[in-house]
């Protein structure tokens, strides 16, 4: 994952968020890091998982 190129696994898919200005610096509402698992964290969120739903999946954690 390169700087600009944001990326966040969630349950076990990891997807390409790059495109949001949501996660433009990589530091979504300062509190969550691309380039990490935030699937324990989606909890902490105001919304659900849907928020995922337009952003390529580009790859999956092995487990
Ligand atoms: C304190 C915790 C969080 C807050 C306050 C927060 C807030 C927000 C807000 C206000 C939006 C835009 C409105 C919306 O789409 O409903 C958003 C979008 C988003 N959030 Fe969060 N969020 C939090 C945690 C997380 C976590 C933990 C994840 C990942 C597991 C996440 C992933 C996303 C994604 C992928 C979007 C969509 C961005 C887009 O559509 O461009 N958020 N968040």
């Amino acid at each position: 994952m390169a700087i600009g190129d944001w990326r966040v696994a969630y349950k076990g898919l990891v997807y390409d968020v790059t495109t949001s200005s949501f996660w433009r610096t990589g530091l979504h509402r300062d509190l969550h890091w691309a380039g990490q698992d935030l699937t324990d964290e989606i909890a902490d969120a105001p919304h659900t998982e849907l928020v995922f739903h337009k952003f390529p999946i580009v790859g999956r954690l092995k487990i």
